[in-house]
């Protein structure tokens, strides 16, 4: 596809994330959304008389048939992405899926294997805070080294989904429709994050329960994991949904060099060998956030890093930029999660295979 040429784009789902993809399209010059899908029509109909959209449909194939639509947005419940994406891709369409890619190791594989089969499509999954600022810097400055030798990384997720969450959509907390729950809804976005800043995972040892949610959720609303890193370092994921805190992933790294604790991807503590490093790496997070600050005052912030991922999308289809999180990259999170499941199924450690 020639630079800067339109780009025509699908949404199919039309439920909560949806909106927020229609609104980081319509930020992009050349770019149009002409077709909105969704099972409860309704819900397509109402999201598309908001954006003057024309076209709906209540059969993604039927969208999918559509030859104005160049690329599709999959906003479904984790268990249609796979079929939806692949036949997406088999119709010709570039695609960007929605976390998690997949609620199964088979489908997460034969959406990589639909991926090798259409290598002249784009297709990305979405992971919007790996182009938050301030987690570029912790990946830069964890390449760069500056805590030696890693031997530690750990993630801790606390956050908190409320039964009348669960209670509002038959799919969410369930095997067949969701996958899983806290691991593969919220946690995934900072197992992805730590995964990313390491360099990724070799295996798992985990264990899960459903703690505070019994009931309301077929799932786990809690879950922790003994990890083994592909660089050799170790570390512990735990995360829960049952706590009063609402959001706050923070992720800890331990190397011989020193360590660090970051927050929301804000600086947290800090103490290295290097007191000159230690003193630059500061400066580097106050000047992150000094530029985000500015950014959130200014009238074009939407607030997530959906404009930035679905901007890159764009791009890559153009030509014009590749693609920060390729399929086969956004699979390592999903395996991740599915393998944590598995360890404690099986009560064996499991390898992550993408
Ligand atoms: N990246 C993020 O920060 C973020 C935030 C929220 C949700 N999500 C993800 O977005 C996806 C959707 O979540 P949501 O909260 O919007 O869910 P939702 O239930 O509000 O919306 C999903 C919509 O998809 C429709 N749908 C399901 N199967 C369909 C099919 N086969 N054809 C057409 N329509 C179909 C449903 O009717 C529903 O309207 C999930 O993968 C979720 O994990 C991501």
């Amino acid at each position: 596809m020639s630079a800067g040429k339109q780009i025509r784009v699908g949404i199919i789902g039309c439920g909560v994330i949806a909106p927020c993809h229609i609104g980081s399209y319509l930020k992009l010059p050349g770019v149009k959304v002409v077709h909105l899908c969704d099972k409860v029509i309704s819900k397509a109909e109402k999201l598309a008389a908001e954006h003057g959209i024309e076209k709906v449909s209540q059969d993604y194939r039927k969208l999918l048939a559509d030859p104005e639509v160049d690329a599709v947005s999959v906003c479904t419940d984790h268990a249609s992405h796979s079929q939806i994406a692949i036949d997406a891709l088999e119709a010709g369409k570039h695609v960007i899926c929605e976390k998690s890619l997949a609620s199964s190791k088979e489908k997460l594989d034969a959406m990589l294997a639909a991926a090798r089969r259409h290598p002249e499509l784009v297709f990305s999954g979405v992971f919007q805070h790996r182009f938050d600022a301030g987690y570029n810097y912790v990946r830069s400055i964890v390449s760069d080294g500056v805590f030696g030798r890693m031997l530690t990384a750990n993630l801790n997720v606390l956050c908190l989904r409320t039964n009348e969450y669960y209670n509002a959509d038959a799919w969410r907390g369930t095997w067949a429709e969701e996958g899983g729950a806290l691991l593969i809804n919220q946690a995934i976005h900072f197992i992805d994050m730590i995964a990313w800043l390491v360099g990724g995972v070799e295996s798992v040892s985990a264990c899960y329960a459903n703690l505070n949610h019994q009931g309301v959720i077929e799932c786990e609303d809690t879950a922790a994991a003994a990890v083994v890193y592909r660089n050799g370092a170790l570390g512990t994921i735990s995360a829960t949904s049952a706590s009063p805190i609402t959001w706050e992933p923070t992720i800890s790294f331990n190397g011989t060099a020193g360590s660090m604790d970051i927050r929301n991807g804000e600086l947290l503590r800090i103490d290295l060998k290097d007191k000159d490093l230690e003193e630059k790496i500061r400066s580097g997070f106050r000047n992150i956030k000094e530029e985000g600050e500015l950014l959130i005052k200014s009238k074009d912030y939407y607030g997530s890093g959906h404009p930035q991922q679905l901007n890159n999308f764009i791009q890559a289809i153009r030509g014009e930029a590749s693609l920060k999180v390729p399929v086969e990259s956004a699979a390592h999170a999903p395996d991740i999660v599915l393998s944590i499941y598995e360890s404690f199924n099986t009560g064996k450690r499991v390898r992550i295979t993408h």
